[in-house]
């Protein structure tokens, strides 16, 4: 026999997921309809208007994928791709490698430009590979979550266009935590995922590709390579006046998405980044005041996750354990380069609170006193009350 499914309670401030919303899991609840039911065309209809919003943008090709961010990331590629394309990618940390990876297995001729870990990458480098290659597409991270570095796009954005290329921007930690703007930008293809700064569950990719890049598609001369991802199909189930099937859609993730889009407009977009802006504020100052340093260059901090370089002497998975046991708090360890250097702490949708800010300083400066720093108890908290105070 096995029992009735109960996990753990968690404080979730890592990478994502997030903690899910109340009112999303209980969206998640609702009873499922047909694929094609009209009354859930209706919801569907609701959901691409509700990520048109929060996206900034008027696209028509605006759907959530089935998937995760990385499904999103792989329906963008495969989409714009064919074999022999050039493609310019900024890698500046985990995430930018992985889109280098997945346009390489789209056919594309990689064109990679690097920053070092925790520094962005510089419209000067771009303009540069874009005079070397012409490419069709130049893709970047907008909020590189393996180094909390958030990207400025639009001297990038700029430079793309001069050069005739398509602007494809990863949104995946960004969206509903800082401004994407795709049209004001003039960004032509953005994904995300619905479980960090939506603070829904995992398991959709809300994607949206501008006109251009519609066009860009229309013209392919190669059928898009996966059937599942094929936004011309995809298009068929998710727009117009006669849908068509093409997969079953999880109904209980489109219920989550919707409900998940009206709390972040309800709460207001420009509230929502400043809240997440004010809380990243006072946990780096409570973090510096005990001497953990930020990993990512000032001024381009992504407020919703902090990477804090792990000092010398303390066990990375140590403090990471002890955490979850003692405080039922998970952090993020380090990926690729920062696997045992780096926590990453994620302050993401309904998480970036002030209680979430004390209660995870206070529990690293304890585990960091207990293992031998020399730090007066109260340091971090005091700092990042100080900033709650004065903002
Ligand atoms: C910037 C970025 N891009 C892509 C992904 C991949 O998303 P997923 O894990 O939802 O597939 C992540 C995941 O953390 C991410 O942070």
């Amino acid at each position: 026999m096995f029992d009735e499914l109960r996990v753990p309670p968690r404080i979730l401030l890592g990478p994502g997921p997030s903690i899910a919303n109340p009112r999303v899991l209980k969206a998640m609840t609702t009873p499922m309809l047909g694929y094609l039911d009209a009354d859930f065309v209706e919801v569907m209809n609701d959901t691409v208007a509700l990520i048109r919003q929060v996206y900034g943008t008027q696209n028509l090709l605006t759907f959530p994928v089935s998937g995760t961010g990385t499904a999103g990331m792989e329906t963008a590629l495969t989409n714009i791709i064919e074999q022999g394309d050039s493609v310019v990618v900024g890698i500046n940390g985990y995430f930018g490698g992985r889109i280098a990876d997945i346009a390489e297995r789209c056919g594309a001729e990689v064109t990679p430009v690097h920053a070092e870990w925790g520094n962005i990458i510089q419209p000067e480098q771009i303009a540069e590979a874009c005079d070397k290659v012409t490419p069709k597409l130049v893709a970047v991270v907008h909020g590189e979550t393996s180094t909390g570095v958030l990207q400025p796009l639009e001297q990038i954005i700029d430079i793309t266009h001069e050069n005739g290329a398509l602007f494809l921007a990863d949104c995946v930690t960004s969206l509903g935590g800082q401004p994407v703007e795709l049209d004001a930008r003039s960004i032509d293809i953005a994904y995300s995922c619905t479980q960090k700064c939506l603070a829904g569950p995992p398991g959709l990719s809300p994607i949206s590709f501008s006109d251009r890049a519609v066009e860009v598609i229309r013209n392919r001369k190669t059928k898009t390579q996966s059937f599942y991802l094929d936004a011309t199909l995809l298009a068929e189930y998710w727009m117009g006046d006669s849908r068509k099937y093409h997969h079953t859609v999880s109904m209980s993730l489109i219920y989550a998405l919707r409900e998940a889009l009206r709390v972040v407009i309800e709460e207001g977009l420009s509230p929502r980044y400043q809240r997440h802006e004010r809380n990243a504020k006072a946990l780096i100052a409570g973090a510096e005041a005990i001497g953990l340093q930020p990993a990512a260059t000032k001024n381009h901090r992504a407020p919703m996750l902090t990477t804090l370089l792990i000092p010398d002497g303390i066990d990375d998975a140590t403090i990471r354990k002890r955490l979850i046991q003692d405080y039922g708090i998970e952090i993020g360890g380090g990926l690729g380069i920062f696997a045992g250097k780096a926590w990453r702490i994620g302050l993401m949708g309904d998480a970036a609170n002030e209680q979430n800010v004390l209660l995870v300083l206070n529990a690293i400066e304890t585990l960091l006193i207990e293992f031998g720093a020399s730090v007066d108890t109260g340091t971090a908290v005091c700092a990042a009350a100080a900033v709650y105070q004065s903002s």
